[in-house]
């Protein structure tokens, strides 16, 4: 008894094919239904390497029935694959679901630190003057801390500094001492070394003394350092671009006072005071006696002109250097120069 034909052995593929595709729930399932009966190996492409041993008559009805049975399972497929796609796509839009109306994340966001907003401020009051600002090393020689500024070794004035040494000295160099700057002046002579008058710049920047602190200083703060050269500047000059930049950070109604004040590197040298905001002059636990310094200032010495190669005979010129914190202090009302870096976010935020 001979089997099915051919032609019956691909129909009931075709039946087969049809009954086995319902199962095919997911991708996975429905590349191995298709590998089964349409893949290189599968069930349909075995029945017609047969075709080749019939005879002509019943390889023209058989070679039909298997074009007709593939045509029939590719279409097959292709609806499948379809299905599944637009399965998946509504399964992700429904998990993926946005609720435009729920309240939104809060975000929070970052802000500038109380002394780089003020730093910012006195630099664009500055500018507004036509001064350049510039930038200058923490780490310092002894060199332009002190030498340059008119303040050799064993100077008593050094006293006026508490300086941090660094461990280290330059072997090749004189032994050269290095430390951490006490102030942004040493800016001053890199400054004149490097250019020729006229010269007005400004220099911010950290510094650092060997200090004990309390509610006016801190062992690190920042400075912002000034300086003009030309020739024909005056003391009046000076205390026009202060005057002026007082009113343009406090406003037209601070007070300002200017007193003799020593400083190696000026002659004649002055600091300058604001009527105190606590007590709006009549004296405190703050200010002591109404008014709170917020910089020295005077004009250059001719020691510091000759040490950068420039003739006192031919220029002029003013310096003043300034503490940002402590007019933060004056502007926000701040009791206590320590909250600046006690890192609590309390304080920082309100600013
Ligand atoms: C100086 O450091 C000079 N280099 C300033 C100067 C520059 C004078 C150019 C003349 C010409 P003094 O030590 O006074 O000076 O500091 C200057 C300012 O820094 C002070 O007025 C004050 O505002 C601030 N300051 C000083 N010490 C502290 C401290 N421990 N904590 C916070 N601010 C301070």
């Amino acid at each position: 008894m001979t089997g099915p034909s051919l032609f019956d052995q691909l129909s009931q593929a075709a039946d087969d094919a049809h009954a086995a595709l319902p199962q095919t729930q997911d991708a996975a399932a429905l590349e191995a239904w298709r590998v089964a009966f349409l893949g290189r190996r599968g069930r349909l492409s075995q029945l017609m390497q047969q075709l080749g041993s019939l005879s002509v008559e019943e390889r023209r009805a058989a070679g039909a029935e298997a074009n007709r049975v593939k045509t029939l399972l590719e279409g097959v497929l292709a609806d499948a694959q379809r299905a599944l796609q637009e399965q998946d796509a509504s399964k992700r839009l429904a998990s993926d679901r946005l609720d435009v109306t729920l309240p939104g994340r809060p975000v929070t966001l970052g802000r500038l630190h109380p002394t780089t907003q003020t730093v910012r401020e006195i630099c664009a009051a500055f500018t507004g003057m036509g001064f350049d600002v510039q930038e200058g090393p923490e780490v310092e020689w002894e060199h332009y801390n002190f030498d340059v500024l008119n303040i050799p070794r064993d100077h008593p004035a050094r006293d006026m500094w508490d300086t941090l040494w660094l461990d280290w000295t330059d072997p090749t160099a004189q032994a050269r001492r290095m430390l951490l700057r006490t102030h942004t002046s040493p800016m001053q002579g890199r400054i004149m070394e490097r250019v020729k008058p006229p010269i007005r710049v400004i220099v911010p920047g950290k510094v650092f003394r060997h200090e004990a602190t309390d509610a006016r200083h801190e062992w690190h703060f920042y400075q912002v350092e000034g300086l003009a050269v030309d020739t024909g500047i005056t003391f009046a000059d000076l205390k026009g671009t202060l005057y002026e930049f007082a009113r343009r950070i406090f406003g037209p109604d601070r007070r300002v006072r200017f007193r003799c004040d020593y400083f190696p590197f000026v002659e004649p040298g002055v600091d300058m005071s604001i009527d105190c905001f606590l007590c709006k002059g009549k004296g405190c636990r703050l200010c002591g006696d109404g008014w709170i310094e917020i910089m020295g200032a005077g004009m250059v010495h001719p020691n510091v002109f000759k040490a950068v190669g420039y003739d006192p005979e031919e220029v002029t010129g003013f310096a003043f250097g300034m503490g940002p914190e402590r007019i933060a202090m004056l502007k926000h009302g701040i009791d206590d120069i320590r909250h600046f870096y006690a890192n609590d976010v309390r304080f920082l935020k309100q600013f």
